[in-house]
């Protein structure tokens, strides 16, 4: 037992570091493993995947909440929400229109079906973040490609970054094809003042899933899906549902779920209490002279300022450096961090005393600091893409690619190349790896951002 995962989450929990990540109820919403109310789909308990008791009215719950025509409780994360989303609007060799930004969940949907996805990029912005997905270029790729069956894209994005949805959503809506947004981070958007603007549901996005574990009081994979409007058949959606969700769905994450919306309706004050923290924390913030807390920049149409994204771009330290010293020496343990930023998660269960005591750590980090001059961060690679099957990709060698290799434009990836986190693919299996794909993985290497291969 001494070496038992669950002994060392144990021990961890009592470590004093604080979470500025993941899971939005930072160890502070209950305790203890709740193996007294762990059940299956007994008599009187409903069935997940055939609503129509005690688990419908739940669904029912969130839809009135989040003021959706429908609501779908996910407890295997928003990935199973994004896999059935866009598995439901799209068939094998449909064409489908996506943020090249999108979380790897997307990409897998894509891969299942044999979809052809035509991109879409965010500008990037000063500090090396992705900026807004503009309705310009939605509009554009429309034009391009009249056929494709849905958009998708992010908002707001793990950093923060919210998009126009109202505006995308017009564009396909025109167009008669639904707008799928990721809102995995943006659970909590809805209840704060400076997430309203690009909240997607009242917005006219068609499918929205969110992951309440990420960013409100729910415990981890637990999650919410809505369909809105005509466009999406809802049938089609609950089918591919049932294919990607587990058939032994939890009822201790459910019960998460329903506590959580609960807590929803009556949390106005600790919503508020989160805006207070945050706005004292932005305006000492400003005080920094080398750091720069980044919540607005041309290429962003709204922020969610929860996100408190620290830029080390004008800095003599990589994000990741800076991750590292608030670990190592003041006991933060922040979300990610990428060369030229670093981020903190913050919720409603965060106390005020947190938001001084990051605030004084930047502070004491930002006097060591050297300024230098900000260069331009790459934008995303726009990899050359070879039409393959799957069958065709997984026969392709795997080899320790050279940067001469690369520099030939002769190597096709077969595998989704990405940086966790955030998990958004550089390449993605049958584009050509060439020499500035190669040059944009080593630059995130070097700078210590942990890489997949899959
Ligand atoms: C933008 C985005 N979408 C979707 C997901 C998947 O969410 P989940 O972990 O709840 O399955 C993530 C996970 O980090 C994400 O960052």
């Amino acid at each position: 037992m001494k070496n038992s995962l669950y002994s060392a989450l144990k021990k961890h929990s009592q470590t004093g570091t604080y979470p500025l990540h993941m899971p939005g109820h930072k160890r502070n919403f209950g305790s203890a493993l709740p193996y007294d109310i762990d059940i299956t789909e007994i008599y009187g308990f409903d069935d997940l995947h055939s609503a129509d008791g005690i688990i419908k009215e739940c669904c029912l719950k969130a839809a009135e909440i989040y003021k959706s025509d429908s609501a779908y409780m996910l407890v295997n994360g928003s990935t199973c929400g994004i896999l059935a989303a866009v598995s439901s609007v799209a068939h094998r060799g449909d064409k489908i229109i996506i943020a090249r930004n999108c979380h790897k969940s997307v990409y897998n949907a894509c891969m299942l079906s044999e979809l052809d996805a035509r991109y879409i990029y965010p500008p990037m912005s000063k500090s090396g973040i992705c900026g807004s997905i503009s309705p310009e270029t939605v509009r554009a790729a429309l034009t391009e490609c009249p056929t494709a069956k849905a958009v998708v894209i992010t908002s707001p994005t793990y950093e923060g970054v919210v998009s126009d949805i109202s505006s995308i959503a017009r564009e396909c809506h025109s167009r008669k094809i639904p707008l799928i947004v990721d809102s995995a981070h943006g659970s909590h958007m809805r209840f704060c003042s400076f997430g309203k603007s690009g909240e997607p549901i009242s917005s006219g996005a068609d499918i929205v899933i969110t992951s309440l574990h990420k960013t409100l009081p729910s415990l981890t994979q637990t999650a919410l899906a809505f369909v809105n409007g005509e466009l999406v058949n809802r049938k089609q959606f609950e089918k591919f549902l049932s294919v990607f969700e587990t058939s032994s769905p939890s009822y201790v994450l459910m019960s998460s779920i329903d506590r959580c919306l609960d807590f929803l309706k009556v949390s106005e004050k600790s919503f508020a209490n989160l805006e207070k923290n945050l706005s004292a924390f932005y305006k000492r913030a400003d005080k920094l002279n080398n750091l720069k807390i980044v919540c607005s920049d041309p290429t962003f149409f709204s922020f969610d300022k929860s996100k408190i994204a620290i830029s080390t771009a004008n800095t003599n330290i990589s994000g990741v450096e800076l991750m590292k010293k608030l670990r190592e020496d003041f006991r933060l343990e922040l979300e990610m961090a990428y060369p030229t930023y670093a981020l903190a998660m913050t919720t409603i269960c965060d106390e005020p005393a947190v938001f001084k005591q990051l605030y004084s750590a930047l502070e004491q980090i930002d006097k060591s600091l050297k300024s230098k001059t900000c260069t331009a961060f790459p934008s995303l690679p726009k990899p050359m893409k070879i039409r393959m099957t799957n069958a065709e990709i997984d026969s392709l060698p795997i080899i320790d690619l050279t940067k001469e290799q690369a520099a030939s434009g002769k190597y096709i990836s077969k595998h989704f190349v990405y940086a966790y986190p955030p998990g958004i693919p550089i390449v993605t299996p049958g584009e050509i790896i060439g020499l500035f794909e190669y040059d944009y993985m080593e630059m995130l290497k070097k700078s210590g951002v942990s890489f997949r291969s899959v």
